[in-house]
């Protein structure tokens, strides 16, 4: 398939089932197939949506496009799970139709009300003269799973100012009141986060004001802004597109930040003593992070373990993307740490510098404080490598002979700064992922990866780093 403009809209009909049960085919008998992430099951997945514990269980929807490892016409695939571990995929849920998503059904979130799980999304459409009409659109979904389409936009249009690159609304309620953060573009290209009010989840929403998290405007545009209470903090997260490296330097074409403030006022539509911009995870692969709050009130996030614009080894079988893990966020001497929900995952004990690794496993490296040395994850040709710095006080992680190269206009390695002291790194190894723990998730770092050969791998460390290595067989 060319996948021209014109064949990345066109309607799913055009496609047979015999083409998307063998796309399905290539997926499930991939050698890069999942263990134990969220993949799609044919074609590709980007943002994770409308993440929610509603009606006893967790939903999460994926954004979609089943026919192709291209970001062609977008639906929401919907997910559904009791621990955060093991999905039952329930198949497609918001389909894209006239008029307002004949171009996808785009990001967007879920939010519980009453009996109901509201979802608020955006509605894309392409003009034939190329130009892009934005709306923001709401569904209400019942406990039995049945969705209703509002039949028209809860936002018709961006206010005056700005661009049709208007999407991705978080909704939430707070003291009776609904809010939205809708990511947003000036027509002077300036990124902004804008807040929106309502009485109630169908409308009338209207306008408060950009938000104000420390500055009002960044890069070209701001996508999937997402605000979470923590340990009694508020958390933002967002992804800014086209920032300057001097605000907060990212390696990632497009970087996942945050920015953790004592409050938020929203009247004035401003977080309260807002700090510092960072970055969210300091691997290759993250993007488009959402939150959802569990029933005991705390705080999940998941991502998109993938960045737009990028090509993937897997897109030659046809497929493309998967979302990392579910992770628990708390805040800790005011930073923010991100814990993998694991526990029903882990397995049987194995030993890591005796026997061979089957990529589907949690490994727990300790080292005592000041030791320099190399661990390696691979065979004889491939391998992941990760350089500690003791004095330096670095990770160095390094995928660039880990398999088919990709995103080689980008660097192959990523460098971690730590506190001096002991460490602890937690692996966790998936077919074509890594995710990396650093001290109880002080630091995180995760990638795609794609061995050549998965069979033989194996681990080694340096002497030198004194390391204490345990691992787990992740058994599914
Ligand atoms: C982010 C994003 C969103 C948009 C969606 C479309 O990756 O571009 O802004 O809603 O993906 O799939």
């Amino acid at each position: 398939i060319k996948w021209d403009q014109a064949q990345r809209y066109a309607p799913y009909q055009s496609y047979s089932p015999a083409y998307l049960a063998g796309l399905q085919k290539q997926q499930r008998q991939s050698a890069w197939h999942q263990g134990y992430h969220i993949q799609p099951t044919s074609g590709l997945i980007n943002d994770p949506n409308g993440f929610a514990y509603f009606n006893h269980q967790w939903h999460l929807f994926k954004q979609q496009f089943p026919f192709g490892p291209v970001h062609g016409l977008k639906s929401w695939g919907h997910l559904t799970s009791a621990d955060l571990n093991h999905w039952s995929d329930l198949g497609t849920a918001l389909t894209p139709h006239a008029p307002y998503t004949t171009h996808g059904v785009y990001s967007g979130s879920a939010l519980p009300v009453k009996d109901r799980l509201f979802l608020m999304y955006t509605g894309n459409v392409r003009t034939p003269a190329g130009g892009r009409k934005s709306t923001q659109l709401g569904a209400w979904m019942t406990k039995n799973g049945r969705i209703t389409e509002l039949p028209a936009p809860l936002i018709a249009a961006p206010p005056s100012g700005y661009t049709a690159h208007f999407r991705d609304p978080q909704v939430l309620k707070h003291a009776g009141a609904y809010f939205a953060l809708i990511g947003a573009q000036r027509t002077d290209r300036k990124g902004q986060i804008l807040v929106y009010k309502a009485p109630a989840p169908t409308g009338p929403w209207r306008l408060i004001g950009p938000l104000d998290f420390g500055r009002t405007t960044l890069g070209y545009m701001i996508e999937c802004p997402n605000l979470t209470l923590v340990d009694g903090k508020v958390v933002l997260l967002f992804c800014p597109q086209g920032m300057d490296q001097a605000v907060c330097p990212y390696p990632n074409r497009y970087p996942n930040t945050f920015v953790i403030a004592a409050g938020i006022d929203w009247q004035r539509a401003a977080l309260i003593a807002p700090g510092p911009l960072q970055l969210l995870d300091g691997g290759f692969d993250n993007y488009a992070a959402q939150v959802a709050r569990g029933p005991r009130r705390e705080s999940l996030v998941v991502s998109w373990m993938g960045l737009p614009d990028v090509t993937y080894p897997s897109d030659q079988e046809g497929w493309q993307g998967c979302y990392s893990l579910v992770r628990r966020l708390h805040i800790q001497n005011g930073r923010l740490t991100q814990t993998p929900l694991d526990a029903p995952l882990v397995g049987a004990p194995f030993a890591p510098l005796r026997d061979k690794l089957n990529l589907q496993e949690k490994l727990t490296i300790s080292i005592p404080a000041t030791r320099s040395g190399r661990i390696r994850l691979g065979n004889a040709q491939e391998g992941l490598t990760l350089v500690v710095d003791g004095t330096a006080n670095t990770l160095m992680i390094d995928r660039s002979q880990a398999g088919v190269p990709f995103a080689e206009d980008a660097k192959a390695t990523r460098t971690l700064h730590l506190d001096p002291g002991p460490h602890t790194f937690t692996l966790w190894l998936d077919h074509s992922s890594f995710e990396l723990a650093v001290d109880c998730g002080q630091a995180f770092a995760s990638g795609r990866i794609f061995p050549r050969d998965p069979t033989h791998w194996r681990l080694s460390c340096d002497a030198a780093l004194g390391a204490n290595i345990s691992g787990q067989r992740l058994a599914f």
